[in-house]
């Protein structure tokens, strides 16, 4: 509440504006502006990405996301039951790969019993009702960082989609919920739900990162998953130029041509335009990804106390929602769930 001061002589004339209108009334105390609110941000719009790492019993703290950990597969399933309670619908899982189980192919992406699978299997044997989402993508898993093979110093489109839909797979047998392709192939949403359903998988959706760019706010993510120093050269090739808008919408139609059950613009608050006219164009289950670098500047902000980081999540999620976002991948995810059951 503002506190009354003590009234000074008015040296101007007040004018007579004659506002038939005021839209300040509908913001005259929190009731008022509750029954006219647009949007609303619930824990249902919230999917929250773990970090997994090799071992028992390891949180490890990740340097350049404060708040954020790596977590061996015991304390993965710690999370997801926090996500439970916090009804938090899905999590989204991300390994870090020992750097000895890395290769030119990224062959342990295929790997049946690789770090995510066994996540994936340890989680839903506990937690049946928790939607689990898996990233499909190689850069966890080669030694050269990048989401795809290479030869000659070029990224190979076929040949990768023939590996992304191993992946898939194995981690469809394992328990996955959503497959989530990140890697911006071509054609590979098609291929992984053709092969999808050839092995009866039906109802493993796929949500496509089908607008998703070469944004320098993932470096923390890289971090996380140890690409970052390995990472030769970038992945402009394959991933969109922050330049563009239509090619957004012909990216997203082409997804859902190949059976995309829902899309991802990413990252999330730069890009805020094109979730816009995802939604707007399409009308399907559209989610924004509030990337590693956007949750890095925000605590950093509140850290150095430059910004209100309680006040800046919330706000920062509810623009995803009106923008026209359906669900948010944000690394806030717990944070902002426990604010928003308080709040009730
Ligand atoms: C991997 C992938 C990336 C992210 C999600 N999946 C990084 C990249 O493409 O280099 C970024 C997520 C984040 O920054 O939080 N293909």
């Amino acid at each position: 509440e503002l506190r009354d001061h003590a009234p000074r002589p008015v040296t101007y004339d007040t004018p007579s504006l004659g506002l038939t209108t005021r839209p300040r009334r509908n913001r005259k105390s929190e009731w008022a502006r509750r029954l006219v609110r647009e949007n609303v941000l619930t824990t249902d719009d919230l999917i929250w990405p773990l970090f997994v790492i090799d071992g028992d019993n390891q949180r490890a703290a990740i340097a350049s996301m404060p708040g954020v950990e790596r977590l061996s597969v015991d304390q993965a399933v710690r999370d997801a039951e926090r996500a439970m309670k916090l009804d938090i619908p899905c999590i989204a899982l991300f390994p870090y790969t020992d750097p000895s189980l890395r290769d030119e192919m990224g062959t342990e992406a295929c790997n049946a019993n690789n770090l995510v699978c066994q996540s994936v299997r340890a989680i839903k044997k506990e937690f049946p009702d928790l939607g689990v989402l898996c990233d499909v993508a190689l850069d966890p898993f080669t030694s050269h960082g990048h989401d795809g093979l290479i030869q000659g110093g070029k990224i190979l489109n076929d040949e990768t989609v023939a590996v992304l839909v191993q992946q898939a797979l194995v981690q469809a047998e394992a328990g996955c919920d959503i497959i989530a392709p990140s890697d911006m192939m071509d054609g590979r949403v098609g291929a992984i739900r053709e092969a999808l359903d050839d092995a009866g998988f039906l109802d493993v959706q796929i949500m496509a990162y089908a607008a998703k760019y070469a944004s320098a706010f993932y470096g923390p993510f890289r971090d996380a998953i140890g690409s970052a120093k390995t990472l030769t050269g970038d992945k402009r090739t394959y991933q969109m130029d922050s330049a563009n808008s239509d090619e957004a919408l012909r990216e997203v139609e082409l997804d859902l041509a190949e059976g995309a059950d829902m899309v991802m613009v990413k990252p999330g608050m730069p890009y805020l335009d094109i979730v816009r006219r995802v939604k707007d164009t399409f009308a399907v289950p559209t989610f924004a990804y509030q990337v590693s670098g956007e949750y890095a500047m925000i605590m950093a902000a509140a850290n150095n106390g430059w910004i209100d980081g309680d006040r800046a999540i919330m706000e920062s999620l509810l623009g995803f929602k009106r923008a026209g976002a359906d669900g948010v991948l944000t690394y806030f995810a717990p944070h902002a769930a426990e604010r928003i059951k308080a709040s009730r």
